[in-house]
Parts: C-alpha cells; structure tokens; sequence
C-alpha cells in the first residue's frame, strides 16, 4: 500500500510537471528513425503500460508525444523509437548519451492488458506502428503463459526502413510465436515477403471467439486492414487501434486531440473499433 501511493504521488506530479531525464543511450536505427533510453531522475519508474505515450520536453523548444516502445517488465528506464519528423524530433535527433530531457506522463489509456490475458492476439503493425505494438509484444512474450496464441504480422514500405532488425530476427525464432514480415518494395538482398500487410492477413487461422487483433500504422492501413479483419469476422470490441492525434496537452485540457466525443490523449490512444465506427473523422 505504502509503494503504491508513492507510485500515485510520482505519476500526478509527473502529468503537469516534466520530471527530468537522461539519454542513457542512443542509436541510429534507420535514415530517419533512432531509438533512445532513458533513465529517469533517480532511477525512478515510469509505470507505464504497454500503449500508453510520454510528452518529450526540450527547454526553451517544445513537446512532442512518443510512444512508449520498451515493455514494463523492463525496469529503472524505458526506450522510445523517434522519428525525424520536425522541430522536436530534430532537436533530440542531434542529442547524445549523457544529453539531459523533460518527460511528462505517461498518457492515455494503454491496451487493456488484463482483458488480453488468456486470448489470442494478432498484432498487425505497420512501419512506424511497431514502436507502441512493441511494448505489448516483448510484455507478453516475457509473460508468455498468460496469453494464448501469438501472432505478429509486420510491414515496411521497404526493408532499408525495417525498426528493431535485430529484435525481430529473435521473434522470427521463437517456436511459440508465429511471426510474418513483408514489404511494399523488395530489394536485391531481401529475402522475404513482398507486397502489402494485407496480404498476410487471410493466411491467419483465427479462432473468432478468442482473437483480440492489436493495430498501429500508418492512417491509411486501417481501411483495409479493418476490411480483412471483418472479412475474418473478428468482432468489433476485439479489434483495438492504436491512433496518432496532434497533441499538447496530453490530460484532456487543450482540446487538440478531439475526435468527436473524445480525447485521444485520455480516452486513447487505444480504442476499439465499436467506439469508433461511424465517428467522423476517426479513422
Ligand atoms: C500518441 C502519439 C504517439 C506517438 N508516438 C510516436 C513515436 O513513438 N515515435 C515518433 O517518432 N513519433 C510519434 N508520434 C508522432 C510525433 O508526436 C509527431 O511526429 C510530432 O509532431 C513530432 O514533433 P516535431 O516537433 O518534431 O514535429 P512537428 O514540427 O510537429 O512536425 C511534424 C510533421 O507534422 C507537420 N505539421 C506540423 N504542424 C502541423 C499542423 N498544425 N497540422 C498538420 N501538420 C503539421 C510538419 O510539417 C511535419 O511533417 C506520436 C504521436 C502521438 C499523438
Ligand atoms: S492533447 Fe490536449 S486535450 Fe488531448
């Protein structure tokens, strides 16, 4: 009880307030994408669950959301996988090991772990949708009994942009994880699958009653994977999206996440599709 309630303290003070960070480390993973760990004034937790996301804080620069991308069953840091997309992600692109950073959260609600537990899970993850989808994947493969059949269907425009290579060698050989990954485009020393993530989805024995199918991508894979997973008759609520909104705030206060009725940085990022389906502009 004690633990827990300085747990409470931490997180609420960490929502307004950036609690300071360090780069432990940090490594260029792609052209544009680098993967960095963070330890925390401390050593101090995160307490994050898989999905949920952190506010990057540069002094004197702004916020930027990033997904958490390490699982919680690793402890005393957490990993992000950042693109070079702006003005932030410039910024921390050109910081180094030692570099000092402000992370507020986490945010949002996460996937619904305990609801996952006993299931099937189908993870369809698309270039930079693996970051998030990770978290949940290396959680549950570190608790790998209380989950049922796992598959991890993955995509990339082409294998030169492929995230955590080495990572996925390991769950390409796993014998109790099935793993699939393909690519838009080939290239002369790829020797996998081509063409597009859909195309691996009828290919996936599912039994409807047990699958939870877990998504992240790119806005405009959700229309056609959405397609093949009805086509599966995966039920709506079992179907869990993870969205990207432009975001300030990250408590509900700013309004520049709303979708409809809600708030992506409170009630998601995660949603299931039920909560979704026919709301302008959500998908
Ligand atoms: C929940 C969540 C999780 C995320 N997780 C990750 C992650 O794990 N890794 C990651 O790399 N990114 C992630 N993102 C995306 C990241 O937050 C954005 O790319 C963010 O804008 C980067 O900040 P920046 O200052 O570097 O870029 P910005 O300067 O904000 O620019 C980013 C891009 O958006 C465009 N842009 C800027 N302002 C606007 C505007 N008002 N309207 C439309 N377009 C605009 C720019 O032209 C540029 O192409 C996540 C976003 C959310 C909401
Ligand atoms: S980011 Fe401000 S309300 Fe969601």
């Amino acid at each position: 009880m004690a633990n827990d309630t300085v747990m409470e303290k931490e997180k609420k003070a960490s929502l307004y307030e950036p609690v300071a960070g360090k780069i432990v480390s940090v490594r260029q993973m792609t052209e544009t994408e680098k993967w960095f760990k963070i330890e925390l004034e401390g050593k101090k937790e995160l307490h994050h669950c898989p999905g949920q996301f952190v506010e990057v804080s540069l002094l004197g620069i702004g916020e930027a959301p990033i997904s958490i991308s390490s699982s919680p069953t690793q402890r005393g840091y957490f990993e992000l996988c950042v693109r070079k997309a702006g003005k932030i992600t410039t910024v921390l692109h050109g910081m180094n090991e030692g570099a000092e950073i402000g992370i507020r959260g986490p945010f949002g609600h996460g996937f619904p772990v305990d609801e996952l537990k006993g299931k099937d899970l189908l993870f369809i993850a698309g270039g930079l949708g693996i970051a998030p989808l990770r978290s949940l994947i290396n959680f549950v493969i570190d608790k790998r009994k209380d989950f049922g059949k796992v598959t991890i269907l993955l995509g990339c425009k082409e294998p030169s942009q492929l995230l955590y290579k080495d990572e996925i060698e390991k769950w390409s050989k796993l014998t109790d994880v099935a793993f699939r990954c393909t690519v838009d485009r080939g290239a002369p020393d790829w020797k996998g699958n081509v063409g597009l993530i859909t195309e691996l989805i009828p290919g996936v024995d599912i039994d409807v009653k047990q699958t939870y199918s877990i998504v992240c991508g790119p806005p405009i894979m959700y229309k056609f994977v959405l397609v093949k997973l009805m086509e599966k008759n995966i039920p709506e609520n079992q179907i869990l999206l993870s969205l990207e909104r432009r975001m300030k705030c990250g408590v509900g206060k700013c309004g520049h996440c709303q979708i409809n009725k809600h708030y992506c940085c409170q009630d998601g990022p995660v949603f299931s599709y039920d909560k979704l389906k026919g709301l302008e502009g959500a998908l």
